[in-house]
């Protein structure tokens, strides 16, 4: 069963890899056709994260994925994980039209208004959670709560977590707050004095531990904190070892950098490990349930039209963002 769509669609395409004026707006692109376990979605938002910029560059798996598929096909590319949309045609009994969902879709293809995404990725979003909160949300908040699983907090440890109001930042630092009663975990933050500010906004300042403005050319504190959530790497990660305990453990996110930061906290022994999230659709559900009960909120920085993802990858690359920027198709 399937609603009627067009046969051809708008979407922002690259021929090469380059800065943001490779992305060309077009709107004689193919809606891409249904093959088995597959859903066509009808994208209404899509979010923009930092991986989307890098993959842009020719930089890691996204962008090996695109050389090897696409471009060896001499075939432009789409770029985009996330993706909320409604369904319009689906080969799976689980989604039929008219469904609202979502998806972290390694895939690509999210920069688009017509998207197929492969059904085992996909979830229903409540009907508490609009459409946009729920496009900026899959790759930030799975990453989020990923993290924080893989990372195995235990009762009373001391967590410090760098670029807390950029876009995974500003989730996980809500699910740690949430875990502050259950758990008796202290938060310190790693943060210039613009973002402590601002995410004042969704967490109760109060409850951190404490605060280190990393724009002071001063050395950090030896906190002696059992683990850190690096969400910056390269110097800044590194700077940031002095916090953590002989022994502690430290998680990287852009786990690009998990080797350097070995090599630098080996006096200390420290346990560092890079991370790095899968699209999982239980994960992304148990998520969105939390928006929908009021436990975590999405902050959206800004919503750029299609048109204007140039615009949109320049202003996520600042590395400035509170929150998430998203497309509206
Ligand atoms: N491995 C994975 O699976 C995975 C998944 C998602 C994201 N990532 C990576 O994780 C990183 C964070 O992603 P994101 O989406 O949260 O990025 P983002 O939204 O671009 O993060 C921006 C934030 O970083 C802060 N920041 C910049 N420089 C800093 C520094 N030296 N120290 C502390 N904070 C700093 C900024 O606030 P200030 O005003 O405080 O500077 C800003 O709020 C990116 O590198 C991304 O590629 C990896």
């Amino acid at each position: 069963m399937s609603s009627t769509y067009p046969q051809t669609q708008s979407a922002i395409i690259i021929t090469e890899f380059g800065e943001a004026d490779v992305l060309q707006y077009r709107s004689d692109m193919v809606v891409p056709s249904l093959d088995t376990g597959m859903v066509l979605v009808k994208i209404a938002y899509a979010g923009i994260n930092p991986v989307d910029y890098k993959t842009r560059q020719g930089l890691g798996w996204g962008a090996q994925s695109i050389k090897d598929n696409q471009f060896a096909a001499n075939q432009p590319a789409i770029l985009g994980f996330d993706m909320a949309g409604e369904v319009v045609d689906s080969t799976v009994a689980d989604f039929k039209p008219g469904d609202k969902v979502a998806a972290l879709n390694f895939q690509g293809g999210c920069y688009a208004q017509y998207n197929t995404v492969d059904a085992q990725v996909l979830t229903k979003v409540p009907e508490a959670v609009d459409l946009k909160t729920a496009g900026a949300l899959p790759c930030v908040g799975t990453t989020a709560k990923q993290m924080i699983d893989f990372a195995d907090i235990k009762p009373g440890e001391h967590v410090v977590m760098s670029a807390p109001a950029g876009g995974v930042g500003h989730l996980t630092l809500q699910m740690l707050v949430n875990a502050i009663e259950e758990k008796g975990i202290k938060i310190t933050l790693i943060c210039s004095a613009e973002k402590y500010q601002k995410i004042g906004s969704f967490i109760d300042l109060s409850k951190l531990e404490g605060w280190i403005d990393y724009t002071k050319q001063e050395a950090f504190p030896e906190l002696e904190a059992d683990l850190l959530l690096d969400l910056v790497g390269g110097e800044a990660g590194k700077k940031a070892l002095a916090v953590v305990k002989t022994g502690g453990r430290v998680v990287v996110l852009p786990s690009i950098w998990a080797d350097e930061l070995k090599k630098a906290g080996a006096d200390k022994q420290l346990q560092v490990e890079g991370f790095i999230a899968k699209p999982n659709a239980q994960d992304l559900a148990a998520v969105l349930n939390q928006i929908a009960q009021g436990k975590l909120v999405l902050q959206i920085q800004d919503t750029y039209p299609l048109a204007k993802t140039a615009d949109a990858h320049q202003a996520l690359e600042t590395g400035d963002s509170f929150g998430k920027i998203v497309l509206e198709m």
